[in-house]
């Protein structure tokens, strides 16, 4: 899809068709009111009519927010798109650098569509549209960084969307090289031989019944006027069966999404080194399959993480928190004088359960700062929430025989417990710089809502970038 900003006269710009964003049914012209009214349309969340004859397709959108913006524009791009017409105009309404981003975004993420594994792919035809407005260099400015973020997020659902087989922690690998090569970021790839160097020895745990070697990738994106550094890590569980604590089958399916947070990392720095961010960013991923085997890792095993601390595994499955003890401790230790840590995982289906499939956890030790991520994730158009450390469910995973516990001794509150874990692994001078994003619930999306069709969502792009945004 192509957008282009026009100063023009609308009645003078000629395309195809015209998309009508309405908010209001006092709003649309008599005449086409009495069809609309005829039609029963209604003012509502993917309302659509195709007026065939005026050429103008009129969707329903219930307020003049983001979300509602993004979800009527990529309604009635799914509409345009169904048609053979090549070019489509829509006028810009109220505030227009919000709606802009909104309609640009929501064009671009509403567009996706993921047809690698069909035997028939839809021939694809490039549309463009013109959105009206006064076309200054501020309005062009969000259409370029807008198209770059929903773009980074179309990535990252391209590889979630990748299955097993085809997208193992070497191809992972592979594909944060090529972002890499392609924008002018650092690239390393460790494997088996350098983890066991480096004594990351739950990650490897983790991944020795596999036929697939892990890889530690670590991305950086150095600009030199940078103004901060930043460090992302993420979980890439290229597939999650449970391991010996096997999943059952109806759990298992969609596992191939548990790699969301490290393909989530590739994404934001796509993303940062297309906007030319003035901040240094660092990724740190997990790339590892978790599978059963005679070599597996069991339950009663006592792995010993690289910081020195033993841990007790009591259910293989609980294997995320496992790769990013290791993969925290090497970022911190790699990478000095950092302003944040943050890291990114499918981590649990507790998660799920307590603030629903939509919405993001965000945990951690730094209240100021979780309020900051929050209020940025809404203000890019996801959804997230704190969630509350406290000394009680801190208990919850002492160990009698080693020093923490992989799963708590309470079936309540699962999505804390896992970043509590985690903050074993952060070190004192870094408590108040970490924050830890469970995106188990928006990650993968099985029923389409708004803009996201079944399959990967690219959850933790846009909220990290809007972050980073806000740190300049
Ligand atoms: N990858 C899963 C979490 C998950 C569940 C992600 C649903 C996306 C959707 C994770 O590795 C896991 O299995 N966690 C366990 C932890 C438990 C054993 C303490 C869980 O949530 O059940
Ligand atoms: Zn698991
Ligand atoms: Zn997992």
């Amino acid at each position: 899809m192509k957008i282009t900003l026009s100063s023009e006269n609308i009645k003078k710009i000629d395309t195809a068709v015209e998309i009508k964003i309405v908010l209001d049914l006092e709003d649309v012209c008599k005449y086409d009111k009495d069809i609309l009214d005829d039609l029963n349309f209604k003012v509502k969340d993917e309302e659509v009519v195709f007026l065939v004859e005026s050429k103008k397709i009129y969707v329903g959108c219930e307020e003049e927010s983001y979300d509602a913006i993004a979800i009527a524009i990529s309604t009635a791009i799914k509409k345009f798109n169904s048609t053979k017409y090549k070019d489509a105009k829509i006028e810009i309404f109220g505030d227009e650098s919000s709606t802009l981003k909104a309609l640009v975004e929501g064009a671009i993420l509403g567009s996706y569509t993921f047809d690698k594994y069909k035997s028939k792919k839809e021939k694809e035809i490039k549309k463009e549209l013109i959105i009206i407005c006064k076309a200054t260099k501020e309005l062009q400015k969000i259409v370029d960084e807008s198209t770059h973020i929903a773009d980074s997020v179309n990535k990252v659902r391209n590889f979630v969307n990748t299955t097993p087989q085809d997208f193992y922690p070497e191809i992972m690998a592979k594909e944060a090289r090529k972002v890499a090569k392609d924008n002018g970021i650092i690239c390393k790839i460790h494997g088996e031989e350098f983890l066991e160097k480096n004594q990351m020895n739950a990650m490897l745990s983790v991944a020795r019944a596999s036929i697939h070697e892990p890889k530690l990738i670590h991305l950086a994106y150095k600009p030199k006027n940078a103004t901060k550094k930043i460090v992302l890590v993420g979980k890439g569980l290229t597939y999650d069966s449970g391991g010996l604590s096997l999943k059952p089958a109806d759990f298992m399916v969609t596992m191939k999404s548990d790699k969301s947070g490290g393909c989530a990392v590739i994404g934001i720095l796509n993303a940062v080194s297309k906007l030319n961010l003035p901040i240094e960013v660092h990724g740190i991923i997990g790339a590892v399959e978790n599978m059963i085997g005679g070599d597996a890792y069991k339950p009663d095993d006592v792995l010993t993480a690289k910081n020195g601390k033993t841990i007790e595994v009591r259910n293989t499955d609980a294997e995320g928190r496992l790769v990013l003890a290791d993969c925290l401790c090497y970022a911190q230790d790699k990478i000095k004088d950092f302003d944040y840590i943050f890291d990114f995982a499918t981590l649990t289906g507790a998660c799920v359960v307590g603030v629903g499939e939509y919405t993001t956890g965000i945990m951690g030790n730094n209240t100021i700062l979780k309020r900051d991520a929050v209020s940025s994730a809404l203000n890019s158009g996801e959804y997230a929430t704190s969630l509350p450390f406290n000394r009680f469910l801190k208990k919850t995973i002492k160990s009698e025989i080693a020093d923490i516990c992989n799963i708590a001794n309470t079936r309540y509150g699962g999505a804390i417990t896992a970043g509590l874990f985690l903050d074993n692994f952060i070190y004192d001078e870094n408590k108040d710089k970490w924050l830890h994003f469970d995106i188990a619930g928006p990650a993968f999306v099985e029923k389409a809502w708004g803009y996201n069709p079944h399959g990967a969502s690219g959850a933790g792009v846009r909220m990290t970038v809007e972050f980073l945004k806000n740190l300049l």
